[in-house]
C-alpha cells in the first residue's frame, strides 16, 4: 500500500523497472530487470525487501568507510543544510569548505595543496586531465597533450575520464576520444606469461610505459594517469615497485603524474592516501572521491601540486582563467559531511584498524585459493577479489565459446549463492570483489570469508553437474 512517499515492493520495482535507466543499463531487458530493493543499513549490514540482513562487502561501491546508520553524520548535515545549505563557489567562500580543503592539503603528500573541489571521482578525474591540458598550454607547450593510461584501469563515466578508462567492453557504442590517449598492456602479474618471474614482469611493464613515451615523444606526452590498484579492473595489484619505477620514468620524461585514488583514498589501504604512503610516490595530482564522505553525499576532490599552480600563476599566467567549475564545487553540506566523516575515521583509528586487520583480511582472501574453481585471489588492505575460471581447469574442451559463457556468468551465480547465505559480493564478469566498511571487526571478516567459500563450492558443484566434469585444482 502507497503511504506519502512509501511505495510498496511491488510498486518499487514496477517504478525501477520502468523510470529508473541505472548506471551500465543493460537495454535487452530495460523494462524486466528485477533488482534487489534495499531498505536501510546499519555497521557494514545493509536490509534487503524481506528484512534479509547482508553484509555489504563491496561497502556499497567502495565508499561506505565508517559504516551505515551514524547519526553524527546526518546531525552534522542537517546543521549545515540549516545554517548555509548553498553557496556559489565561483566567487564566494564560507567556513566549512575552507576547513575541508586545508584539511586535505594537511593529508595530501608533498606539495599538493590546493584543491578543487568536485561532485565525484568522474568529474575529478576530468579535472585533472582539463587542468594538465590548460597547463601545457599556458606554457606555451601546445603540442604536450597526449596520456597514457592503462588497460583494464577504471577512470569514471564523463566523457574525458571514460576516454582515458581502459575497460573495453565499456566502450562499446560510443564514441570516444582516442586521438591523444594510448593504453599500456595490462599489469596484472597473475596474467604474465607462463614462466616468466615478479621482477622480470615489473620490468617489463615499466619498459612499456618508458617505450610508449619514446615512441610518442616525450615533447608530445602530458601525462601518466594510473589508479595504485586498478579497482574496477579487478583489484589488480602490479608488481611491488612498479607504481614507484612508473613515477620515476615520468619525472625523467617531464611527463606529469596522476594518482587516481577515488577508490585507494580515505582508508582503503590504511592511509588517507596510498600513493606515498604505501607505494612511494609523490604525484603531481590525486583525484579522490567516494570514502571522503563515506558515500554520505556526493564529492569528490582533485589535488594540484603547487609547482604546477606557481608554474602558471601571477607574471607565467598569461591572462588565463581556467574555465572549468560546477554550480556544486565546495559544496557546504557535501564539505560538512566529509569533515564529519574524517572526523569519524580520525576519532576512531580506522586507519590504524585497516593496517592491523588487513593483513587478516588479505589471508583469508587467499586462503580461498585451494577452490579448484578460484583461479586468482587478489588484494591488498581491506580490498580484495577472487577471479574463477572454468576454463583453467579443462581448456581441451572443443566448444571454448560455451565454456565462456560459464566463466563470464560466475561472478553473478556466486554473488546470488552469497545472497542467499547473508554476503552481499560485487560480481565483474568471473570476478567478485569486496571493499567492505573500514569498520569490520575479524569475526566479521571470519563469516564474511565463510559464506563466500561456501558459495564458491556450491557454485563448482553446479557446474560439475551441469558440464559433467570433475573439478581438481591444477597443479
Ligand atoms: C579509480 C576510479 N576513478 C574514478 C571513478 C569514478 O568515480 P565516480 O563514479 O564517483 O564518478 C571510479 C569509480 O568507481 C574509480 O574507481
Amino acid at each position: 500500500m502507497t503511504t506519502n512517499n512509501t511505495l510498496t515492493n511491488q510498486e518499487i520495482k514496477e517504478n525501477d523497472a520502468k523510470h529508473i535507466l541505472h548506471p551500465w543499463e543493460y537495454f535487452g531487458d530495460v523494462e524486466n530487470a528485477d533488482r534487489t530493493i534495499i531498505t536501510s543499513g546499519d555497521g557494514i549490514y545493509i536490509y534487503d525487501e524481506n528484512n534479509n540482513k547482508l553484509i555489504d562487502g563491496p561497502g556499497g561501491m567502495w565508499c561506505v568507510q565508517i559504516g551505515y546508520n551514524r547519526k553524527e553524520m546526518a546531525d552534522a548535515v542537517a546543521e549545515q543544510m540549516m545554517k548555509l545549505p548553498y553557496m556559489n563557489p565561483f566567487s564566494l567562500t564560507s567556513s566549512t569548505p575552507a576547513l575541508l580543503a586545508k584539511k586535505l592539503a594537511d593529508m595530501a603528500p608533498g606539495d599538493l595543496k590546493h584543491v578543487f573541489s568536485t561532485t565525484g571521482g568522474s568529474t575529478a578525474v576530468d579535472t585533472a586531465l582539463r587542468f594538465v591540458q590548460f597547463y601545457n598550454n599556458v606554457k606555451g607547450r601546445p603540442n604536450k597533450k597526449h596520456i597514457i593510461s592503462r588497460e583494464n584501469a577504471y577512470h569514471g563515466s564523463t566523457h574525458l575520464a571514460a576516454s582515458v578508462t581502459g575497460k573495453d567492453r565499456d566502450k562499446n557504442f560510443f564514441d570516444l576520444r582516442s586521438d591523444t590517449i594510448h593504453f599500456l598492456p595490462h599489469v596484472n602479474p597473475a596474467k604474465r606469461p607462463k614462466g616468466m618471474s615478479l621482477q622480470a614482469f615489473e620490468d617489463a611493464k615499466v619498459k612499456d610505459l618508458e617505450d610508449r613515451i619514446l615512441q610518442i615523444g616525450a615533447d608530445k606526452v602530458a601525462v601518466f594517469i594510473a589508479e595504485p590498484i586498478l579497482a574496477s579492473g579487478g583489484v589488480v595489484v602490479p608488481p611491488q615497485n612498479y607504481y614507484k619505477r612508473c613515477w620515476e620514468v615520468c619525472k625523467k620524461y617531464d611527463v606529469l603524474f596522476i594518482a587516481d585514488e577515488v577508490v585507494t583514498g580515505f582508508g582503503r589501504l590504511g592511509y588517507w592516501f596510498a600513493s606515498e604512503a604505501v607505494f612511494g610516490v609523490v604525484p603531481d595530482m590525486i583525484t579522490c572521491a567516494k570514502g571522503l564522505t563515506s558515500g554520505y553525499l556526493p564529492l569528490g576532490a582533485c589535488l594540484i601540486s603547487d609547482r604546477l599552480i606557481r608554474e602558471i600563476s601571477g607574471d607565467h599566467s598569461k591572462g588565463a582563467s581556467f574555465g572549468h567549475g560546477f554550480t556544486y564545487s565546495s559544496h557546504p553540506v557535501a564539505c560538512a559531511a566529509a569533515l564529519k566523516n574524517i572526523e569519524i575515521i580520525e576519532r576512531e583509528k580506522l586507519l590504524e584498524h585497516v593496517r592491523e586487520i588487513g593483513p587478516y583480511f588479505q589471508k583469508k582472501l587467499h586462503e580461498l585459493s585451494d577452490i579448484p574453481l578460484v583461479f586468482d585471489a587478489r588484494g591488498m588492505g581491506l580490498v580484495g577479489c577472487i577471479e574463477c575460471s572454468v576454463q583453467q581447469l579443462e581448456d581441451q574442451h572443443e566448444d571454448d565459446a560455451a565454456w565462456l559463457a560459464f566463466d563470464t556468468d560466475l561472478g553473478a551465480r556466486i554473488d546470488r549463492h552469497c545472497q542467499e547465505r547473508g554476503l552481499m559480493v560485487r560480481p565483474l564478469v568471473n570476478q567478485c570483489v569486496f571493499s567492505p566498511p573500514l569498520v569490520i571487526t575479524k569475526e566479521q571478516i571470519d563469516t564474511m570469508f565463510a559464506i563466500l567459500r561456501e558459495a564458491i563450492v556450491v557454485t563448482m558443484h553446479e557446474l560439475q553437474e551441469e558440464l559433467g566434469i570433475s573439478l581438481v585444482k591444477a597443479a
